[in-house]
């Protein structure tokens, strides 16, 4: 029997009177719970029930996954705490009844299993998934501001017990197959051609548990729920503040206070996530979601594809580009003036592909794509030539002028500048519109964001291809124009400047620091400062210096004089002891914690506010986008300019003038404050 009446699911019963319910969600690339998918959800179930087969089993029709979560889309909308209740306490109420079926459900996964589709696969009475690459399970409601409501947060704890339930859920961490089956969550790993056999094996033939001894449930026993949900407060605290991220307090506390009582569990699940959604945390974190979907939009966009690319300069810019080009699936040509130079290069690449890719076979897949080259031999095979050399415009144009000539007719060359206008670089070439610039941020492997760089003569196609190789490689691309420091390294320079500044009035670097985190920066100016280096940040400030007219702190400039460059050099504002910094603490200033805030932050807004005046993005959801995944600007404030609406911009210019006042023209509100 198959019937065909829902839109998004068929349901099929084979001969041995087993149910496959096919999830293939109409009109969509992915799989996700919204309402009407639900709601026909409840209405199979009723269905399959009354068809009395010996089992279920719940399967995705779509390749790249089982479900990637409940939409999105309807938490941004939710009008309130009550609207929000009763959707969560229907779901929960379908989930209920398909965990209370008679006879056994499996749910078959590959690819996605996020948020809402755990907790479907956790309503099954057993989940079998994929054992490769793709298979993703998690439950990460709470980078989004919430947690579990469809209820995730009983069944998971009840499964895994509270410290690995729990710490699933802090942390929304993706977990392989291999990962889940170790820790509880699945009950097999399976290639892919053996997944319906296995799931039918399932049902036909109960697994009897012969799980081992769960020492971390034991431990939780004897020290009981109260002081292990101290323990692990404690650790939450150490990395976010209630205050800005109150959904991990939530979430503790409803394990806190209700675990072993399934019933009032799901009800005060549902009543906190409730109160959740609808707040600023929740629907900031939503609208930072939808910021990085609006960039991969813009990466697929041209869907051209890159099969070689050529990387020249194996410094830790170049290297990691290739290293992480290569773990994309592209083959790389590094290339440097002598072997010793790429050696520790394609180190840090072996590195970084046994963390990512696990598997020996695809570690040595991945280290095959990436060949040494330093008779530069891959030039003329390459799609792509990124440039990664040494910070300066005749090497660089020296390059050029040596690479053009040997290029593929319809290769084009992407640098890697941080600072040099593209067009200065592109002065030397016979065709210029085949430069454009990818600015990536260091870690490479860390930051998601690569500012895709159109200066005055890059082509129309040179800049897609540019956009869609970053996409390629899973990084966001954002266009900007071609002005020093293009978006991010631009707003960031007077904050960073500010801090240094307020060193040379004496107040303590910790103080500054502390009053960047407290506001949600995920690192003070001065420590930032040092991680990036001073000799680097000293060599900005002077361009901006020459190009913009700002000022170049002289502690700053001493400080490199005198060789101490941060981090990397053991000594910068903080001295560093293997590689931390020793932070005195020190609570004297002669000024208070809310004018070192107003002080870096307002200097930061007045810059974005003026990289609008000057288009350096289309619009203030890009300019939000550029600073959350380029600089990590507290995305619970949903970005610079969500922040200043939400705040008011007048109250912001008041603040801005008071400061004028008192410290001078660098805090003078750019015009553009007017048109906001
Ligand atoms: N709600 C609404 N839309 C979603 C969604 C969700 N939970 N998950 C994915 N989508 C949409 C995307 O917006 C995109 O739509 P588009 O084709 O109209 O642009 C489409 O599904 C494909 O997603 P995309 O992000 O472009 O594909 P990807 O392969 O790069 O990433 C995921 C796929 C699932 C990893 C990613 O979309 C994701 O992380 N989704 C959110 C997962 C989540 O937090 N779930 C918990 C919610 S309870």
């Amino acid at each position: 029997m198959t019937h065909n009446k829902f839109k998004h699911w068929r349901i099929e019963k084979d001969d041995d009177n087993i149910i496959w319910l096919h999830f293939d969600r109409a009109d969509s690339s992915t799989n996700i719970l919204a309402s009407d998918v639900l709601e026909e959800f409840n209405l199979c179930i009723d269905d399959i029930r009354s068809e009395n087969p010996i089992g279920l089993v719940i399967i995705s029709a779509k390749e790249n996954g089982f479900i990637a979560g409940a939409n999105i889309k309807e938490f941004a909308e939710m009008a309130s705490s009550d609207q929000a209740y009763s959707v969560v306490k229907n779901v929960q109420s379908i989930f209920d009844k398909l965990e209370a079926l008679s006879f056994p459900t499996v749910a078959a996964i590959n690819g996605y299993c996020l948020g809402g589709g755990m907790e479907l696969a956790l309503a099954c009475k057993r989940r079998i998934a994929v054992d490769d690459q793709k298979t993703r399970l998690a439950l990460p409601e709470v980078l989004l501001g919430i947690h579990p409501g469809f209820g995730g947060t009983m069944r998971a704890t009840r499964l895994l017990g509270g410290i690995d339930g729990l710490d699933m859920m802090l942390t929304g961490r993706r977990m392989s197959a291999r990962a889940a089956k170790k820790l509880g969550l699945i009950d097999m790993a399976v290639p892919r051609r053996a997944l319906e056999n296995a799931a039918r094996m399932l049902i036909k033939k109960p697994l009897i548990d012969k799980k081992p001894v769960n020492w971390k449930k034991v431990v939780e026993k004897i020290l009981g729920r109260q002081i292990v949900a101290n323990l692990i407060t404690r650790k939450v605290k150490k990395k976010v503040s209630a205050s800005h991220y109150p959904a991990p307090f939530a979430l503790i506390d409803l394990w806190r206070n209700h675990s072993g009582d399934d019933k009032r569990m799901l009800d005060e699940e549902a009543k906190s996530i409730s109160n959740l959604i609808t707040e600023a945390t929740a629907q900031n974190l939503i609208r930072a979601f939808f910021l990085q979907e609006k960039l991969k939009s813009i990466g697929k966009k041209s869907g051209t594809s890159f099969k070689h690319i050529h990387v020249i300069g194996a410094g830790i810019m170049g290297g990691d580009i290739a290293a992480w080009s290569a773990l994309r699936g592209i083959k790389v040509t590094l290339q440097d003036r002598e072997a010793k130079y790429l050696a520790p290069a394609i180190k840090r690449a072996h590195a970084l592909f046994k963390k990512r890719l696990k598997d020996k076979r695809a570690v040595q897949a991945a280290m095959d794509r990436l060949i040494p080259d330093v008779k530069g031999e891959g030039i003329a095979k390459a799609d792509l030539v990124v440039e990664a050399v040494f910070e300066d415009v005749t090497v660089k144009q020296n390059l050029l002028k040596e690479i053009e000539p040997k290029l593929k007719s319809d290769a084009f060359i992407a640098t890697n500048t941080s600072s040099i206008p593209l067009e200065e670089i592109a002065g030397v070439m016979t065709n210029p519109a085949r430069l454009v610039g990818v600015h990536f941020f260091n870690p490479v492997a860390k930051m998601m964001l690569v500012e895709v760089v159109r200066g005055r003569s890059t082509s129309d196609e040179t800049f897609s291809h540019a956009v869609s190789y970053v996409h390629q490689i899973g990084k966001l691309p954002l266009p900007v124009k071609s002005e020093p420091g293009f978006l991010v390294n631009r707003i960031l320079m007077p904050y960073l400047m500010e801090g240094v500044v307020m060193l040379g009035e004496n107040i303590p670097a910790k103080k500054i620091d502390d009053a960047a985190t407290r506001f949600g920066m995920p690192m003070g100016p001065i420590l930032l400062a040092d991680t990036v280096g001073l000799d680097i940040c000293l060599h900005v400030a002077n361009i901006f210096a020459e190009r913009i007219g700002s000022d170049v702190p002289d502690n700053l400039k001493k400080l490199v004089e005198a060789g101490n460059l941060g981090k990397k050099s053991g000594k910068g504002f903080y001295e560093y002891k293997n590689g931390k910094p020793v932070i005195p603490e020190t609570t004297v200033s002669s000024i208070g914690d809310g004018e070192i805030e107003d002080r870096l932050i307002m200097r930061f807004l007045n810059e974005s506010v003026a990289c609008l005046r000057d288009e350096i993005v289309e619009d203030n959801d890009l300019l939000d986008a550029g600073m959350i995944f380029g600089a990590g600007f507290a995305p619970f404030r949903g970005g610079p300019m969500k922040y200043i609406a939400d705040t008011g911009a007048e109250k912001i210019v008041e603040k801005l003038k008071k400061l004028e006042e008192k410290y001078g023209d660098r805090f003078k509100a750019d015009e553009w404050w007017g048109k906001l």
